[in-house]
């Protein structure tokens, strides 16, 4: 048996802020954040959007286009920082019921913007195990809204979105999920974190701002280790699948800073062209972006069945993984 990618889809909100918009309430420029990271827009989901609303829209996308109803899935694996609510409830179980998935399980998978690679493995090894036949990923971030407008460290680079697979067991092995590599490194949990408002920082009654809550990166830490493990992923994935670069036709990376992955180009030496970037228009979207990615090759054509495509992931935990897909 064989277990493969069935179909895409995504959500984008439709408010799209540039650069020049933001600077206009912050002290950055548009120089500033093309320069250092590759950003020109973010899409901001309006008030009141919750991440389970823009999963439900991706996850009904992918679901029209996998010709499946929500009843025939199995289960919902949904990735996010930025969950509906603190802890538990599961965003995943509000996306089940959304849905009408009476016959999935559901649960959410933490681990950052590796999120959607953690769980394209565990979607398939839930699918040979013979525990599913139809697994919804979805992975959902609305992390403007838990982003502190007066940090111009963190505030321009993120923004909101949803990206959904269907994966499923296939007969033939015309495409398939390949060979994959999941790693954590828990040392740095604070250098990209949300710090209070867990058992360890609690809520102070009267003391806690927002932006205490907010996101918070050290980002030269994790531009250093962004570089380093994008590396020694695509290296090791390439030797571990027996392949060359030529036998792959994307490199599909977490877009967060198009200058981590120009560093990991430049010391693999592997052509620019190689990588599918759209962190100009979306900015970092988290474990959505590269779903996100995926469905805009899609809807663009720019991948056929068969492909070989290669996708790496990096983020709070800190996680990083990656794989290979054959379209
Ligand atoms: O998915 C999560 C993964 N996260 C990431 O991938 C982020 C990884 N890190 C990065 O991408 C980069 O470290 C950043 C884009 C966050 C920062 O770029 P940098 O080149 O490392 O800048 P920096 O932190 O060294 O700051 C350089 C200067 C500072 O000013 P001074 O101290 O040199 O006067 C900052 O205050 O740039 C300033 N700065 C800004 N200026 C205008 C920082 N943010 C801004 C801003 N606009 N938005």
């Amino acid at each position: 048996m064989n277990v493969y990618i069935r179909s895409i889809g995504a959500y984008i909100p439709e408010n799209r802020v540039t650069n020049d918009e933001l600077s206009k309430t912050m002290d950055t420029s548009d120089e500033w954040i093309k320069s250092h990271t590759g950003i020109e827009v973010r899409h901001i989901a309006a008030d009141g959007v919750t991440t389970s609303d823009m999963a439900v829209s991706a996850a009904k996308l992918a679901l029209e286009r996998g010709g499946l109803t929500a009843e025939d899935l199995d289960m919902i694996i949904l990735t996010t920082a930025t969950p509906d609510y603190i802890g538990f409830p599961a965003t995943a179980c509000v996306v089940q019921d959304k849905l009408g998935a009476k016959n999935a399980g559901a649960f959410d998978m933490v681990a950052g913007c590796t999120g959607f690679i953690y769980a394209v493995d565990n979607a398939k090894n839930m699918i040979l195990a013979g525990t599913a036949k139809h697994v919804l990923i979805v992975s959902s971030e609305s992390l403007t809204k838990i982003s502190n407008m007066e940090d111009r460290d963190t505030a321009v680079l993120f923004g909101d979105g949803a990206g959904a697979v269907i994966v499923s067991e296939s007969s033939n092995d015309e495409s398939s999920i390949e060979n994959a590599i999941l790693k954590s490194d828990g040392s740095g949990a604070e250098v990209l974190m949300r710090k209070i408002g867990g058992v360890k920082y609690p809520f102070e009654d009267g003391k806690t701002t927002f932006n205490d809550t907010a996101l918070y990166m050290d980002g030269q830490a994790v531009y250093k280790f962004a570089v380093k493990v994008n590396t020694e992923l695509i290296k090791e994935l390439l030797e571990r699948s027996n392949l060359s670069i030529d036998d792959i036709s994307w490199i599909v990376p977490h877009q967060a800073n198009i200058r981590i992955l120009q560093a990991a180009a430049k010391r693999l030496r592997i052509p620019l062209e190689k990588f599918y970037f759209n962190l100009m228009e979306y900015a970092n979207t988290s474990s959505a972006s590269i779903p996100i990615a995926l469905n805009e090759m899609y809807e663009k054509g720019e991948m056929k069945r068969g492909d070989k495509i290669l996708l790496t992931g990096f983020g709070a935990g800190l996680t990083y993984g990656g794989t290979i897909i054959k379209w």
